[in-house]
């Protein structure tokens, strides 16, 4: 039998002792902890019976982990993951994986050049409900896309935003809950229904007095036409939710539930064959039941349970950064689109003009402390 992998934990905050419990619950070995911060990085590192590092660059060199876990504030995350990614180590990424696209483009590049994995801690999809509702567009089970509906709201306190400077603010997260919430409902969204091609957007701060906005609406329309709504909050709690309709159905995801409503005969064949103007086709509602409801803590195991078999198996993990940057791509072109009062966005993001934009509100607001 082959060594266990050697893991490293760069970023010993709130989601870095998260990732520990995770890995607990696979045959990895935890070598490392790095962060600047001595009683963060010594509480964790103690836990794990790991080697504390107050930097990463000498963690890279002493320990040669085989997978580095990057769990810093997202402005960190490009220049930590290419130094582990050049060191050899595959990376997984926390969300969002950079503040903007061009970043996630650098990252991706890295793991190319260095024949390693880019993974990205997006573990909503490995929920049971989202795992189904891939598995059933996929085999046709709704038809083509026409139409799709998602949204989450996750309520945070002012003491949320108070505990870590640097979030909502520009300089320290490019964003409100499109960089910090919505990566998780944004990534739902393009992994069920592709590659998207353009958005609308908007943002607002409804509740929270912080630099950036607390609630988003996007529009974004996807190759082979399917259009989209998203809305995402800090401001209210609302659980996840979408609705995907195609031709033959629609699927109603919730976290917890997935039902499945059919219609016999299709829409277009109803459309075009029914005599009578305003009927609707026979519907028929599934509730997908025996589909097992995972905790938070048991998603991040999941994940990290698959990138763990890749890497013993030599296969490409679920979470790639290339499977994940239509979420990011999203989730930019919707901050331009608010900034430039609700323009259409083209997809490929034009990353020069993003980061022109990311500049100037760095040079409004200034920097975090
Ligand atoms: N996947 C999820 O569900 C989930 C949940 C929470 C947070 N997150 C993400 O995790 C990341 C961290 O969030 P958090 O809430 O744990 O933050 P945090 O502020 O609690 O912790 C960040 C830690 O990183 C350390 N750090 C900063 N720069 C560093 C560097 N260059 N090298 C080493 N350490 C460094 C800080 O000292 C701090 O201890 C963010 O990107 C956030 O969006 C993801």
């Amino acid at each position: 039998m082959s060594r266990p992998l050697r893991y490293a934990l760069v970023g010993a905050g709130v989601i870095g002792g998260v990732h520990l419990a995770s890995v607990a619950d696979i045959d990895v070995d935890v070598v490392a902890v790095a962060d600047p911060v001595a009683e963060r990085r010594d509480r964790l590192a103690a836990t794990a019976g790991a080697a504390g590092y107050a930097d990463v660059e000498s963690m890279l060199e002493r320990e040669r982990p085989d997978l580095v876990i990057v769990a810093t504030p997202p402005t960190s995350h490009a220049t930590v993951a290419i130094a582990c990614l050049r060191a050899g180590a595959h990376v997984m990424v926390e969300k969002p994986i950079a503040v903007e696209v061009a970043e996630a483009d650098a990252i991706q590049l890295a793991a190319e050049q260095a024949g390693r994995f880019a993974i990205v801690d997006l573990q909503y999809r490995y929920m049971p409900t989202v795992e189904r509702a891939k598995e059933l567009i996929a085999a046709g089970a709704i038809g083509r896309v026409l139409r799709a509906s998602v949204s989450e709201s996750m309520l945070r306190t002012t003491a949320y935003y108070r505990d870590a400077p640097w979030r909502a603010t520009w300089a320290g997260e490019g964003g409100g809950v499109l960089a910090n919430q919505a990566p998780h409902a944004l990534d739902v969204l393009c992994h069920l229904l592709g590659q998207p091609t353009q958005v609308v957007g908007w943002t607002r701060r409804l509740l929270h007095d912080i630099e950036c906005e607390d609630t988003a609406m996007g529009l974004v329309e996807f190759e082979g036409g399917a259009l989209a709504q998203l809305v995402v909050s800090t401001a209210d709690p609302a659980p996840l939710r979408a609705s995907i309709v195609g031709l033959r159905g629609e699927l109603d995801l919730h976290r917890d539930a997935l039902a499945l409503t059919t219609w016999e005969p299709d829409i277009e064949t109803h459309v075009a064959t029914q005599p009578l103007s305003w009927v609707a086709p026979a519907a028929h509602r599934e509730e997908l039941a025996g589909l097992p409801v995972l905790t938070d803590h048991e998603l991040h195991t999941a994940l990290h349970r698959d990138v763990a078999d890749a890497l013993r198996e030599g296969r490409e993990p679920r979470a790639t950064i290339a499977t994940t940057m239509p979420a990011l791509e999203v989730a930019n072109a919707i901050i331009q689109s608010a900034q430039l009062g609700g323009a259409t966005v083209s997809l490929p993001l034009d990353r020069e003009r993003f980061a022109r934009l990311i500049a100037d509100q760095r040079a409004v607001y200034g920097r975090v402390e």
